[in-house]
């Protein structure tokens, strides 16, 4: 559970964070969205791959799939973030667009969920970390 990267980061405490919302921060110099999308986090960079635009400040919102012809679901609620400046969308959960999934991505980041006494202590600076408290820790290696 230590770390060994160098590049994992204290971003919120569990539950400052509500469902459905973002918090945006700078990590290393770029800017990562880190969203709760129910119990799950999921974090992407800040920057669309079309021309740059505040990816993480667009609207989440879900996805139609067909099960069958003619048969059509709404799924993956709040999981599909839409850029705000010309609505390309991407699935938080991969990076991958949702219109070109194999070739346009946005850089997603791992995220897990810690006990304070794991964090590591050079990282706390960032965010002042209680060891009796639950973390969101984004990793940048991975
Ligand atoms: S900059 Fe994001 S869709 Fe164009």
């Amino acid at each position: 559970l230590a770390d060994r990267t160098g590049r994992r980061y204290p971003v919120a405490r569990v539950g400052e964070i509500p469902d459905g919302g973002r918090k945006i921060i700078d990590l290393e110099g770029r800017s990562v969205g880190v969203f709760r999308v129910g119990d799950e986090y999921f974090a992407v960079r800040n920057r669309c791959p079309h021309e740059g635009g505040p990816l993480c400040l667009g609207p989440t919102t879900g996805a139609v799939v067909a099960s069958d012809p003619g048969t059509y679901e709404w799924s993956r609620a709040g999981e599909i973030l839409r850029c705000p400046w010309h609505g390309w969308e991407f699935d938080l959960r991969t990076g991958a667009s949702w219109f070109d999934p194999e070739r346009v991505r946005t850089r997603r980041y791992a995220v897990t969920v810690e006990a304070g006494d794991a964090v590591d202590e050079p990282r706390a600076e960032l965010y002042a970390v209680s060891v009796d408290d639950e973390y969101v820790v984004v990793d940048l290696g991975r």
